[in-house]
């Protein structure tokens, strides 16, 4: 009997698998008794079947076909192997596009789209829906009861949007619903503003992008919509499988659509990763995969799935290296290391034809097992079948970053002092590194979360404060939190209007600042900031480059000290960072973009003062990145070497277990090039 789920953070193993397209090979019956050999032989307990065979289960309306279907779920269930059974609405069969033209995306000029590719449905379209509704419903109820089904994959990767007059209208009654009138609309919009006042809600169109009301509002209505459509589908799911896990797979940090607005409507939260482990320096790429990782493991702070990774190389990157020797396995324990309970790859088998041929898989064009990444993959099944009891286990987080969709949005539409070098995306990383680089846990949250959870929160370049923002800021400070803030702070509100009497806005009590102005720094001017003597208490030394922003800001309270002051031109002198005593807490406030030895220092200094929990007491080198998984007795150490070169790090004092062969591993290790090793406390 395969395992069956039952809930969705109660899987008894780390999950290992993935996308199965069986349909490719319905003319080849062996080649499927051939995947349930290899599948077994690789360790595989669990697949994602049926993600885009609409037009296998439907050739014609109203017409199904669900024998294959039937008979590959027979398999898995006698192999021991899992259903991740997909909801087939990421692509629609040419019947439906051809008879029904409302299926079919507008693009933003209201040019309907040719039938082509897929992800290209629209989400409002009734027929859309109806046609969803009736698949869904046949396959809850032929397959709810089967032994394999063990969760629903809804759809695939959600995204883009529609400017049909369907969705067009959904968005005018979306506009009703949060505005109520055409005068609070106006006045979000400021719409007196190139004389754009709106006199009937039919004059609205979403393409104006010198309105900055209507496009936050436009993009907070595809996120709405699509998590709307999301909602349609899992109706007939929930009705006849109530216990069944749905979950949806996420694009990781992708810009277009709030995840924390689909985040609620899954019951597992699961994501596909694609970093160019071998196209940019190895280091940033495993830190801009942590961040993801956390960011997906904080959407309910508990385990995610990594449904999609490849297990070699992908075949749409500019150029696509293969995966050397050490990395597939190094690039799945950091899934895992992070939250994940699961390592799952697009895709089984290489198609045989079509646009995704050379797309790495398990299972190549030559059809057998002996290839390097069948075994990479197998031995990586064996490793994550002795990990039994990591799963579900928590990663302990004291500290958060806010990374928040409209705060991007906003910033992206925003002309202000700069347009190059925003890099909202990439502060927040720089902020995150010296956390990770230490194996302090870190949940990436958006504005709207609880903040009890943590005694560090960094919130860098937070742009718009949404109502109630500053107010939970100020109350988690209050309670003795500590806040790190930045320039480009606290200058709108949650309409992209700024705050007038005064930036920081709402947060102006709090920091105990005054922030007058922004200089934008072009190459060739330099500034710095240099540390005082109250600076060094924080860890801050000597002076540091600024570059890009660089706000000018007044002390105003008296409990706020200056830490670092500008070094040069006509603000020579003028503070660059603070610090305000709030309460039993402390806001700190960096008003310039500095090189990153600034933001290592500060936040070395705090994770020092603040004790907060490291992976280990000795940092290790830089290039290896460990992480502890669960608490206490029992908690994983992930050891991850991201380097070329073999590393030595030291281990805190005792006896540690190799969670593999349960060797005893103590004082110091040495990781090979690439190597990862997990230890149990
Ligand atoms: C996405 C899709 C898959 C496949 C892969 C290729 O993640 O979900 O269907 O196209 O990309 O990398
Ligand atoms: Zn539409």
């Amino acid at each position: 009997m395969p395992h069956r789920f039952p809930s969705a953070t109660k899987v008894s193993h780390l999950l290992h698998g993935g996308d199965y397209n069986p349909e490719q090979w319905i003319d080849h019956p062996e080649v499927w008794d051939q995947d349930m050999r290899l599948m077994r032989l690789a360790g595989v307990n669990i697949v994602s079947l049926g993600i885009f065979s609409w037009a296998m289960l439907e050739p014609e309306e109203g017409r199904f076909e669900f024998g294959w279907m039937d008979t590959i779920l027979d398999k898995l269930a006698a192999n021991g192997i899992a259903a991740n059974l997909a909801t087939p609405t990421g692509a629609k069969p040419n019947w439906m596009a051809a008879k029904y033209e409302e299926v079919r995306r507008c693009d933003a000029s209201g040019q309907r789209q040719p039938q082509q590719g897929r992800h290209n449905h629209c989400f409002t379209s009734p027929v859309y829906r109806e046609r969803t509704t009736i698949i869904n419903t046949k396959l809850a109820q032929r397959y709810g009861k089967h032994p394999a089904l063990a969760m629903w994959h809804i759809s695939n990767e959600y995204n883009g949007e529609c400017h049909c007059p369907l969705c067009k209208a959904a968005f005018r009654q979306w506009l009703q619903r949060r505005y109520q009138s055409l005068d609070a609309l106006n006045h979000a919009w400021w719409t007196s503003f190139w004389s754009h006042h709106y006199a009937d809600w039919a004059q609205i169109d979403a393409i104006d992008g010198g309105v900055h009301g209507l496009v936050l509002d436009w993009k907070r209505f595809v996120s709405d919509q699509t998590a709307d459509f999301m909602r349609h589908e899992i109706q007939p799911l929930k009705k006849f499988t109530p216990d069944v896990p749905v979950t949806t797979n996420f694009m990781g940090i992708y810009p277009p659509l709030n995840y924390w607005k689909l985040a609620p409507l899954c019951d597992v939260i699961s994501w596909d990763a694609y970093p160019g482990w071998h196209n940019e320096e190895l280091e940033q790429t495993a830190q801009t995969t942590a961040f993801a990782h956390d960011l997906n493991r904080s959407f309910k702070r508990k385990p995610f799935l990594l449904m999609e990774s490849t297990p070699s190389q992908v075949n749409w990157q500019e150029v696509s290296p293969l995966k050397r020797p050490g990395v597939h396995r190094l690039a799945s324990l950091q899934a895992v290391a992070h939250g994940g309970d699961a390592v799952m790859y697009f895709q089984w088998r290489k198609s045989r034809g079509s646009c995704e041929k050379f797309h790495g898989a398990v299972v190549d064009h030559v059809g057998h097992e002996h290839t390097r990444v069948f075994g990479d993959v197998a031995a990586l099944g064996n490793t994550l079948a002795r990990l039994d009891d990591v799963v579900g286990t928590p990663t302990n987080a004291q500290a958060a970053i806010i990374f928040d969709w409209e705060n991007r949005w906003a910033i992206d539409a925003e002309a202000g002092p700069r347009r190059s070098h925003k890099d909202h995306d990439l502060t927040c990383r720089a902020w995150y590194e010296p956390l990770w680089r230490q194996g302090v846990g870190v949940d990436v949250i958006d504005m709207d979360q609880d903040l009890a959870h943590y005694k560090l929160v960094i919130a860098p370049m937070l742009y718009m404060l949404r109502p109630g923002v500053a107010q939970r800021l100020e109350a988690f400070v209050a309670s003795g939190g500590t806040l790190i803030t930045t320039y480009f702070t606290g200058l709108v509100d949650e309409s992209d209007l700024c705050f007038l009497g005064g930036f920081p806005g709402p947060l102006r009590k709090l920091l105990g600042i005054w922030h007058e102005e922004t200089d934008a720094l072009p190459q060739r001017l330099t500034q710095s900031i240099v540390a005082n003597a109250h600076g060094a208490e924080l860890g801050l030394t000597g002076s540091y480059e600024a570059m890009h922003f660089a706000d000018l800001i007044h002390v105003e309270s008296d409990a706020c000290r200056v830490l670092a002051t500008y070094g040069a031109d006509f603000y020579a002198g003028q503070p660059a960072v603070t610090l305000n005593r709030v309460g039993k807490g402390q806001a700190i406030h960096v008003a310039a973009r500095s090189q990153q030895r600034l933001i290592d220092d500060l936040v070395g200094g705090l994770i020092a003062s603040l004790k907060l929990l490291t992976a280990l007491k000795t940092a290790p080198p830089v290039g290896v990145n460990v992480q502890r998984r669960g608490q206490g007795k029992g908690s994983h150490l992930f050891l991850m070497n991201f380097t070329h070169q073999a590393q030595q790090v030291t281990l805190d004092p005792g006896a540690h277990t190799n969670a593999e062969d349960q060797s005893t591993v103590s004082g110091s290790v040495e990781l090979p090039p690439f190597g990862s090793l997990v230890l149990r406390s």
